[in-house]
This record gives C-alpha cells, structure tokens and sequence, in this order.
C-alpha cells in the first residue's frame, strides 16, 4: 500500500463519515482494514430466541428487587421471626405480642403474629419494618397496605405511618378489622405518599384493646408492571422489555440447585395464594461470607406463573431450569438415589402440562383456575443448571426419556458443568454429544482476554448435532474492582467483541444470555451484573447496552464479513460480524476495535445497489477502560447515533480505539 493511497483513504475516511463524535484522545487512523461485506448469500438462519435474559433471586434481585414487595419478613418466616422488625416500646407487656407457631395446622406459612392487648401496659405499641435496605417510596404514588387477620371480636385497630429517614411522616393510613370470627380475613387500605424517600420505613400502630392475630403484612405501589396487583417493579421490568429478549431463563442459576436437595428451587411450591407458598432461605444468604446477606429469603411471590406472565408480557420465550435431582456440587453435593427421582422427573413433566396443557388437563386446569386459560407455549427446558460427571448424565438421561417420550418435540437443555475449558467439561461435552443431547448449557466468567481470544471458538464447532446454549457469561474484571465498578467499558467492549463469534456461529450458537441480570447496590453478593438497581432507580451498565445493541439487531441470517478473506476475530483487535435482516430489510454489521488506536475501515458491500445511500451508525465508546455508568450518568456510555453513506458500494467509517459500533444499511 503506497503512502499516497493511505492518505487518500484517510482523507474519504473523513469526507464520507459523517462527523459524529469529537476524538480528542484517539491517535489519528493508521492504515485502512478493507472488510468485504456479502449479504447476497445468507449462512446460518439466526434463531428468534438468539439473545435472551437470564434471571436469577440473586444480589436481590427478586425479593427486595423484581418482586415490588415493599415489606420485609411479611409472614415472620425468617430464620430470626422478627427479622427486619421493630418493636415499640422495646419492652412490651408479657405475652403482648407473640409470635405463635400452628406448624401442624399450616406447613406453608405456619407462623403469625398475635396482639394480646387486653390490659395494655403502655399507651402505644408499634411496629416498625424497615423494608430491603429501606423503601423505595415515590411522592404522590398510591401505596396498598394490606394484612391478614383473625379476631374473635373487634378492638384492635391498626394505623400506619410511612417514614422517611428523619422520622418525619410522609404518608399515613389506618385500618378498623371488621370481620370476627375463627377463620382468616384479607383486608387493605390504601394511601399516598407526599415525599419521595428511597429509605423510608412503615410503622403500623396497634391501637385500641383486645386480641388480633396478623399475618402477611404487605405493602405494594399503585405503580406495578401492567398495574398488576401484587406485581413487579415496572421500571426493572422495563429495562428488560426494552430489550425485547428472544427468551427469558429462571430462576437461575445456583438456586435452582440449593446448597442440599431440600432447599432446591421447586416450581410446585411457588403457585398459588402467595401465603401458601412456603418462605425459604436464598442460598446467596449464606454463600460468600464476606458478602453475607443473612436478611436475604425467597417468597416466591415471584413464582413460576408470574414468570411465565412475565416471558408472555414482554413475548419472550420461556425458559426454565429445572433441579436434575442433585444439589450444588460446590456445597454440599447431595443426589437423590436413581430409584428415587420420579418426583424430580414428574415436575419436569409436571411443569410442561402446567404451560401447555389443555385445561381439560391436571395441570392445564390449574394453570386456567389461576386465570390464565392460554397456554404459555413452553419449547424447551434446562435440566439442571451447573451440574457435572457421571452421576449427572445418568439422572439427565432418566429426565431425556421421560420427556422425550411424552413430548418428542421438546427441547432439552444439558448443563456442560462450571467452564468452558475444563476436563470436567469436555468429558460432558463429548459424551452430551455422542447422547445427541438437544441443546448443551455453556457457562463463562473469565477475564477479558479470554473473551478476545474466544472470538473464534465456534468457528471449528461441528454444525451438526447439539446446538450450543451460552447460558450465563459476563466478563471479570480483575478483582481490585468492587461492585458495580467492575461492569466497565472493558468488560463490555470484550463481551462485544466475543458476541460478534457467537453471532457468526448462529448455526451453533443458538441462545446466549450474560448473568447475572440485576443487584441492589446495597444488597449484592455477586459481580458484575448487568443492571444495577437501588430502591427507586436502576441503570443500564455498558455490558446492559452492548447486550441490547446485539439483542435489537439480531437479524434473520448471517451474512458474510471477511478482512483478508478470513473471518474477523481479532486481527489487529478487529472483530466483527455482519447480519441480514429480511423482514426490516437491513444489513447490520457490527464491529469492535479493541485496539488504542483509530482505526480506518473500508467496508465493500457486494452487490450494493440493493442497498440505500444512507445508513444509521451506533457508536459505544468509552474514556478508559474503568468507565462505568451509574445512578448519576446512567447512559454515559450507551450507543449514540448518526448517519453513515454508502458511496461507490463503500462505507468508510474510521472506528476510534476501543470502541463499537452496529452499522445499519437499509435495502432499497
Ligand atoms: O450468575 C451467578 C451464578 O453463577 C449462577 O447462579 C450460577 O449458575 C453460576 O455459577
């Protein structure tokens, strides 16, 4: 290449690409990379489910997250009853307020709280919840208040007071329990609030003589996804939506497994009234002792049908994993006998009449008694999430035949263990393989460079057989980074440049999704995520906007994108892919430079007057590799748009150092 012609193409670089962003830090272009773009001959079909959401009861992300549940320890099921609860005056008469166990009588939700003022010994009682690292509350938003009771005559009233974080009220209802009786009574009483707090807390004052029994305390905003009562938090809800996720996988992860068999995730349990649904330990209570959260439970009000509702309401596929019959191998590795998995295996089966049987059928009526007579279309399962060795192929094997023999068409997802790389993986990689298992779970949490020199991993993966499933991934930044300070440019723009392989691969790749999804930033036992959430606010990281860019411009077929006539995984830093879209009729390419130099591209598309002149450029950059968003720059790096124009079958587009962009060329 002579000089003369570099600063020609230097100079077109300028002159085409529209000015769309200041770069005051990059060097100037270097040498041209010419990038042959052929669309004319679509590989690989991309499948709808391609880029999903994994979502798991982790950094609290349900309870205290998701689920919009304001009160904390509403049925006192916690290890400690009293849990997140303040008692006014500390010293309460004798026998004033107990917490009664009726186990026999109620295995789900056997504790409740009784209210014995028959001769108060003070003037006040109260008490006081301090709600999931506070309460989320918003100025002028209707709060429901409501409680389950029991009494055998009217006396006890109950008046509430929502706090801010200098005890001043800023909402405040009460309640007159009308109902007596010996059986239980719903009631609920709503009001608003006139501040915003991110930290308040709820008081509930006992007022007046006699004997009340109190059990699910509960607390919701007017302001759930779709108005739901009892709902999810819409604004979570929507960072999800807005990535119109191909599918959604639940409930995790780890919890799935549970640190023993009787703490596993069992879907059976987590339908129904929500006071039925038995309270359970979240195993990330206890996992990392320098990140314990002994606050931290599962209600399951976020259970499996509102999942299912969820995937319908954002028309995403659903995707559960379900327990194989062995509980996490890091803990305690406990395995239900062979000659005793049926129930295992029945949930499985059970799970999928409960999403697609007839209501005519066991499970499809009870689907349809809980109001929701359509099916939900289940296609595929996960059996087992980390799981490993012969003792889990040969329980895989069991749920294999049972399901495939009842539903021949359902897809089964195998795990591949805790790595990618691993003796342990490829002794289930081959044999999952030679099992001609449907779909193999692949799992990565590795550092950057493992990501960039992954980019070309499928590209010599045999295309026929098992299809591959990248179900939970995220780049590690090194661990002198805490919390959200670890999803930084870095982290994104490696993942980037890795999804451009996996997008190339879609004849193998079939779905991906990076996890976890969210934290609380005040309750996290696990870095980085994807979304970080306080208790009014959430953001996208830049791994949130790279994950979007790829899921919104998924395409319906690769396309082909060579730099030197070979595919583009990391030559000079450069990594790319390039996708067909039939339906909205685009070409996309999108390209990462992991280098810290600018970069001059020429792309020369085939065929190009198929093509429009103009196009849309999305470009993510960011300062330094340690950039991140956060509740004050929530969008500081995100893609920002411009125009680029075709010319002469040609986009030149110079890409600054460590940046990515998705290029959109409209056909005519
Ligand atoms: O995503 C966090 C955890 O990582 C998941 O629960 C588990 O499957 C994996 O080890």
């Amino acid at each position: 290449m002579t000089r003369s012609y570099t600063l020609h193409r230097i100079l077109l670089a300028f002159v085409f690409l529209t000015p769309l962003f200041s770069s005051s830090s990059n060097a100037l272009a270097q040498s041209n990379f010419v990038f042959k773009v052929n669309a004319d001959r679509p590989a690989a079909k991309i499948s709808a489910d391609m880029w999903g959401v994994f979502f798991e009861d982790i950094n609290f992300g349900a309870d205290g997250g998701l689920y919009a549940e304001l009160i904390k320890n509403r049925s006192f099921e916690f290890g400690k009853p009293l849990m997140g609860w303040t008692i006014y005056p500390k010293k309460a008469a004798e026998g004033e307020l107990l917490v009664v166990n009726r186990k026999g009588d109620n295995q789900n939700n056997p504790r409740y709280l009784q209210v014995n003022r028959a001769t108060p010994a003070t003037d006040s009682l109260s008490l006081t919840n301090e709600g999931f690292k506070g309460m989320g509350i918003r100025k002028g938003l209707r709060y429901d208040f409501s409680v389950l009771y029991r009494q055998a005559a009217k006396g006890i009233k109950l008046r509430f007071e929502l706090m801010n974080k200098d005890n001043k009220v800023i909402g405040h209802g009460k309640m007159d329990p009308t109902e007596v009786g010996d059986n239980w009574h719903k009631q609920s009483a709503s009001f608003y609030a006139t501040e915003t707090e991110p930290k308040a807390k709820l008081t509930i004052w006992l007022e007046g003589k006699g004997k009340i029994d109190l059990d699910m305390l509960s607390m919701f905003p007017e302001d759930t996804w779709k108005k739901r009562p009892g709902g999810l938090r819409a604004d979570m809800v929507q960072m999800l939506a807005d990535m119109k996720p191909g599918f959604i996988r639940f409930p995790g992860g780890c919890i799935v497994e549970g640190t023993d068999l009787a703490n596993r995730y069992q879907w059976k349990k987590t339908i129904g009234p929500v006071e039925e649904r038995q309270t359970m330990v979240n195993r990330w209570n206890t996992e990392f002792a320098h990140r314990a959260a002994p606050d931290y439970y599962q209600t399951f009000g976020l259970g499996f049908l509102e999942y299912f509702q969820l995937a319908e309401d954002m028309g995403t596929a659903p995707l559960p994993i379900l327990n194989c019959g062995m509980a996490c191998q890091y803990n305690t590795a406990e395995v239900a006998a062979l000659d005793q998995l049926d129930p295992y295996v029945q949930d499985a089966l059970d799970l999928i009449e409960f999403a697609n049987g007839d209501i005519n059928s066991k499970w499809g009526k009870i689907r349809a008694d809980l109001g929701h007579p359509k099916p939900f279309n289940l296609k595929m399962m996960g059996i087992g999430n980390e799981n490993w060795g012969p003792q889990y192929l040969e329980r895989l094997e069991i749920f294999k035949k049972a399901i495939k023999s009842k539903y021949p068409d359902f897809k089964v997802i195998a795990s591949s263990g805790t790595d990618p790389d691993s003796e342990r993986f490829h002794f289930l990689n081959d044999r999952l393989r030679e099992s001609k298992t449907d779909i193999i779970d692949e799992h990565y949490y590795r550092p950057a460079d493992w990501f960039l020199k992954s980019a070309g991993r499928y590209d010599n993966y045999p295309r026929n057989g098992s299809k591959v499933f990248a179900g939970e991934y995220a780049v590690h930044a090194d661990r002198t980074l805490v919390g959200s300070e670890r999803n930084n440019w870095q982290s994104a723009i490696a993942a980037a440049a890795f999804m451009t392989g996996l997008e190339r691969n879609a004849d193998v790749v079939e779905m991906a999704s990076y996890a976890p999804l969210f934290a609380h930033i005040d309750a996290w036992q696990w870095a980085p995520d994807m979304i970080w959430v306080d208790n009014l606010q959430c953001y996208g990281t830049p791994d949130y906007y790279v994950q979007k860019s790829f899921s919104l411009n998924k395409g319906t077929a690769v396309a082909s994108i060579l730099l030197d006539h070979k595919a583009v995984t990391g030559q000079d830093g450069l990594y790319a892919s390039a996708v067909i879209d039939q339906q909205k009729k685009e070409l996309i390419i999108k390209i990462v430079n992991y280098a810290d130099q600018q970069k001059s591209a020429i792309f020369q598309v085939e065929n190009a007057k198929k093509f429009k002149t103009t196009g849309l450029i999305a470009e993510m950059t960011g300062s330094s590799f340690n950039q991140v968003n956060s509740f004050e720059q929530p969008s500081a790096i995100s893609p920002k748009q411009g125009d680029v124009k075709l010319k002469s079958g040609a986009l030149n587009i110079s890409l600054k150092a460590y940046s990515f962009y998705v290029i959109k060329i409209p056909m005519k």
